[in-house]
């Protein structure tokens, strides 16, 4: 059986904290916990506005974490220092918008490629793996290669929202977006809107070798705690 990662995003134990700029809870203690409920990988996304996780909780978990530690950014100069700084295993790299609820899709690669092409350059002489969060789309695939990248994170966030025939063929670009991803020489992730319910299908695509998933797990774990919430995940990802 192979063994699928699994990232766990504790960006809302922060949204919650900072729902009333207070000290608790504290998304560095929800990452030991992730840990201990079998995480491979803590997943936290440092916003331009800070909305959520702010630099002492990057700071912190990247020295505490026992596993790996996946930052989420912006392709701006300010991110790209403090990702050098803070050293994670890899960086996804998604784009950013103020006025968004959270990250509603995928990057665009064809616009503004130099910039990408630079902090891509940037983070893999620093020793950071970089992964391009695209929509499944084949140009968007063959422009992270062309920039350097070492993977794609698939948004899966079409898929999550459709029912039906719909949910179908969102599926459908997913395995083909992955496929098209292996033969580009690109490792794929997968990560937006998953959950315990609609995880199957998509796990069952062999090219997809980690998971990104926060909302469900974090809905869960407000009634079961974390680890049990992630142990749960862990469970449904042994293909
Ligand atoms: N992957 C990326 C790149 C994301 O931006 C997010 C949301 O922050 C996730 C995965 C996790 O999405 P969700 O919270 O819907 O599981």
């Amino acid at each position: 059986m192979k063994r699928i990662r699994l990232g766990v995003n504790i960006d809302h134990v922060a949204t919650i904290r900072e729902a009333r700029k207070t000290t608790e809870p504290d998304p560095v203690t929800a990452a030991m916990l992730a840990e201990m409920g079998g995480a491979d990988q803590i997943t936290f996304h440092l916003r331009e506005d800070r909305r959520h996780i702010q630099n002492r909780d990057a700071r912190l978990i990247s020295e505490m974490a026992q596993t790996r530690v996946n930052l989420e950014m912006a392709a701006s100069a300010e991110m790209q220092e403090i990702a050098l700084a803070l050293h994670p295993d890899s960086v996804t790299l998604v784009p950013e918008r103020r006025e968004e609820v959270t990250t509603e899709g995928g990057l665009n690669l064809l616009r503004g490629a130099e910039r990408f092409a630079g902090v891509v350059k940037a983070l893999r002489e620093g020793g950071i793996k970089v992964a391009a969060f695209i929509n499944p789309d084949l140009s968007q695939i063959k422009e992270s290669a062309k920039l350097g990248f070492d993977a794609i994170e698939i948004h899966t966030g079409e898929y999550a929202n459709a029912s039906g025939a719909e949910a179908e063929s969102t599926l459908r670009a997913i395995k083909d977006a992955a496929t098209s991803a292996v033969k580009y020489g690109l490792r794929v992730h997968a990560g937006h809107g998953l959950t315990y319910h609609n995880i199957h299908p998509v796990v069952r695509i062999p090219e997809i070798e980690e998971f990104n998933i926060g909302h469900s797990i974090i809905s869960r774990a407000v009634f079961v705690g974390i680890e049990r919430a992630v142990r749960e995940m862990v469970e449904l990802l042994r293909r």
